[in-house]
């Protein structure tokens, strides 16, 4: 080898970091092949209205699984599903002495759902490791494509895997009638080895999770990509209120214990309440059932599902006291007696702020506009926040409908959504270096 020759492969060297980031830089997903796989998964659990219903530990849920299991193997990312039914694709990174970076998101949805919440974020991050695959790019950190179970019925994968899922979660009965327990099993899951499946504090180098918005926002200020700075906490408790059913004709009007009416005035408490201070905070009814239930029949007996939701714990907790309070005072006046179940909560988290500033700069540098923003809806990073830096990348949802089957984001934003998370990977893997 002449001196000229050394000369060249020692620049070749030099240089080739360089190459190699510009190569990544241009780097993009396949946004079609993307789209024809959220299609595909559409299939699982299809409703005539349009939109799906995928319910946790149904059978739509577990052939919507499936599927995404096959993608992840033809992405070449090696598939297991840890003790508390998520799914894991791993990808092995040059140095495997560090933490792996988690994406991912969920795919059940709530009854009559739509084909976005969740989907674009779990197909996004297989798109993502598809697209490194494909180019031979090569991490230092694992990667880690995580799909978490039952994200509709309470973040209740990611909860296993963070602060745990107590005996009463295991025992809670969800929207499938199969308790939280038989439908860990049934996703494959093991509930007896729960403990295995904790990650602890620290253990990951983070999580990213692409997600559609949801609310109207960015589509009305037409902006491309959201910036997550905290996502909402949520409380769960259902209301039982007892009367005494009686003859609907016989009974004099004011001689009656009737358990659906004070029902309703406790639900027009509920929104009264929420509505009567300042801020972001929301509540809901969404669900109520009556007994015995029949025209002639006074209601002797109501359940419904009360939600609340705010960014901040202390919020949710005194909405929750006055509705107690509420619900006392129209127990006495209409002669029930109403109870609350112990309430579920997922706490409310913030985003890094490292994170935020990672993603907005990596929109940025892709050409699109960000915008800062809270999550009003819950989702499985609030609760991975408990094991390690999160970051969420919005993307807009059209008239801002979501848990409905008119729920719809635009094949363009999805896109730009999977690059903005592919390069905030990329741009990650690279610069983080937490010793430094
Ligand atoms: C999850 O989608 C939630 O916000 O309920
Ligand atoms: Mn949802
Ligand atoms: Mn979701």
């Amino acid at each position: 080898m002449n001196c000229n020759e050394v000369r060249r492969i020692l620049v070749l060297l030099l240089l080739a970091p360089a190459i190699a980031q510009a190569q990544s830089s241009s780097l993009r997903v396949n946004g079609q092949r993307l789209m024809q796989h959220l299609s595909e998964l559409a299939q699982f659990g299809k409703n005539p209205q349009g939109g799906v219903s995928r319910v946790a530990y149904t059978n739509a849920d577990l052939q919507g699984r499936d599927y995404a299991m096959g993608l992840m193997r033809a992405a070449k990312l090696e598939v297991s599903i840890d003790p508390a039914g998520n799914i894991v694709g791993s990808r092995a990174g040059s140095d495997s002495s560090l933490p792996p970076i988690l994406i991912g998101s969920h795919i059940d949805s709530v009854p009559e759902g739509g084909n976005y919440d969740g989907d674009v974020g779990s197909l996004g991050a297989i798109e993502v490791a598809q697209t490194l695959n494909e180019s031979k790019v090569q991490l230092r950190h694992p990667l880690q494509v995580i799909i978490f179970q039952n994200e509709e019925g309470g973040t209740i994968g990611s909860q296993a895997i963070s602060t745990g899922l107590s005996e009463r979660d295991l025992n809670l009965v969800s929207q499938s009638g199969k308790t939280i327990r038989e439908g860990t099993k049934l996703v494959g899951g093991d509930p007896a080895r729960l403990a295995e499946a904790k990650r602890r504090f620290g253990s990951i180098a983070g999580y990213f999770e692409l997600h559609i918005e949801q609310g109207g926002t960015l589509e009305k200020e037409n902006i491309a990509i959201g910036v997550v700075e905290g996502i909402v906490g949520i409380l769960h408790s259902d209301v039982t209120v007892e009367g005494f059913a009686n003859h609907a004709g016989t009974t004099p009007m004011d001689q009656r214990r009737d358990a659906l009416l004070a029902a309703s005035q406790l639900i027009q408490a509920v929104n009264r309440v929420v509505r009567s201070a300042p801020g972001r905070q929301v509540g809901n009814v969404g669900k109520i059932q009556v007994w015995p239930g029949a025209y002639n029949v006074i209601p002797g007996k109501v359940v419904f599902g009360l939600e609340l939701r705010d960014l901040h714990a202390n919020k949710i907790t005194s909405m929750f006291e006055d509705i107690q309070a509420e619900a006392r005072q129209i127990g006495q006046t209409s002669g029930t007696k109403i109870s609350f179940t112990e309430p579920v909560v997922s706490q409310p988290a913030l985003t890094d702020a490292q994170f935020q500033k990672l993603i907005d700069s990596t929109a940025h540098e892709l050409g699109f506009g960000t915008k800062v923003m809270p999550s009003g809806a819950g989702h499985d990073a609030q609760e991975i926040a408990n094991i390690g830096p999160v970051g969420m990348i919005f993307i807009p949802s059209v008239g801002g409908i979501s848990h409905s089957p008119r729920e719809f984001s635009k094949p363009e934003d999805i896109a730009n959504g999977a690059n903005v998370l592919l390069h905030v990977v990329l741009n990650f893997d690279r610069n983080h270096h937490p010793d430094k």
